[in-house]
């Protein structure tokens, strides 16, 4: 299988993507990047690279290196080689806090919320990075009514869809400039994954950054600007997210 590396970007290339700045330097990017758990390497030298003002779908099969991806994105794991390039600045071994810092933001697998605190009391453990929580709040309930009315029930008793709603709010309330969304539609119903995303197209038309891990092909190729599909470690192929679809076997293509 021969590899489809995303090429540099030049003046005037404006074949994916709706953001404006198609000439921009990616905002978000890995370059031949390796990674592993101890002695074990996982990712055995990853390309990819986020435009600004785009979603970037990660697609491929159980245990590809999706998630290991996100987590060099977003700090939490450190590459052992190649590079990872925020605006085009080399940050290899950047913490996750200096990486929130610097506008990106992350919800893990599992969504990231802490179940034994009420809804409310999630936004206000995101106000650490100086948002004040009456904003959160009405940020969150204006995009999700429903947390409104949950306001005062405990995060970990809530559906998927809720709970997952509360994640991206948590998320959009520290004002990211990427967002990492690691398998947004675990658990949870095809309509409520189809409303989920559709707010994530609505965040990128608004200029957010937006790098998607999924299994499940269909649920977010139709917002994607480009798809990347991830094998065993190595990004095979990425390019606009049709060329890409046609790349999926039926075995890697969910739902
Ligand atoms: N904490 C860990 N310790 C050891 N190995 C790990 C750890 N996390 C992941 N791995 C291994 O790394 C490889 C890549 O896993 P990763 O979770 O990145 O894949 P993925 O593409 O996200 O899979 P999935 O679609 O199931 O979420 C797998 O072989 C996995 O077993
Ligand atoms: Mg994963």
């Amino acid at each position: 299988m021969s590899e489809v590396i995303p090429e540099p970007r030049t003046a005037g290339d404006d074949t994916a993507g709706r953001g404006t700045a198609q000439d921009a330097v990616p905002l978000l990017e890995l370059v031949d990047v390796r990674a592993g758990y101890g002695a074990i390497e996982v990712l055995h030298g990853v390309n990819l690279a986020l435009k600004p003002g785009s979603l970037l779908a990660l697609l491929g099969p159980n245990g590809g290196g999706k998630s290991t991806t996100m987590r060099v994105c977003a700090g939490l794991h450190p590459p052992t080689g190649g590079e990872l390039r925020f605006a085009g600045r080399k940050v290899n071994g950047i913490s996750a806090q200096d990486a929130a810092r610097l506008g990106v933001c992350s919800i893990p697998e599992g969504r990231g919320i802490f179940p034994n605190l009420t809804v409310r009391e999630n936004l206000w453990a995101a106000t650490g990075t100086g948002a004040r929580l009456e904003d959160l709040e009405e940020k969150a309930y204006a995009r999700f009514p429903i947390l409104d009315e949950r306001r005062h029930q405990l995060a970990g008793s809530m559906s998927g869809g809720e709970q997952q709603m509360l994640a991206l709010s948590r998320a959009l309330g520290t004002d990211p400039a990427v967002l990492l969304l690691d398998e947004l539609s675990m658990g949870l119903a095809p309509m409520i994954v189809s409303r989920m995303y559709e707010t994530v197209a609505e965040l990128v038309e608004g200029g957010l950054s937006v790098l998607v891990a999924e299994q499940f092909a269909r649920a977010v190729l139709p917002i994607a600007d480009t798809a990347a599909l991830m094998l065993h470690g190595r990004v095979v192929a990425a390019g606009p997210p049709g060329e890409i679809e046609d790349r999926l076997s039926s075995d890697y293509l969910g739902g």
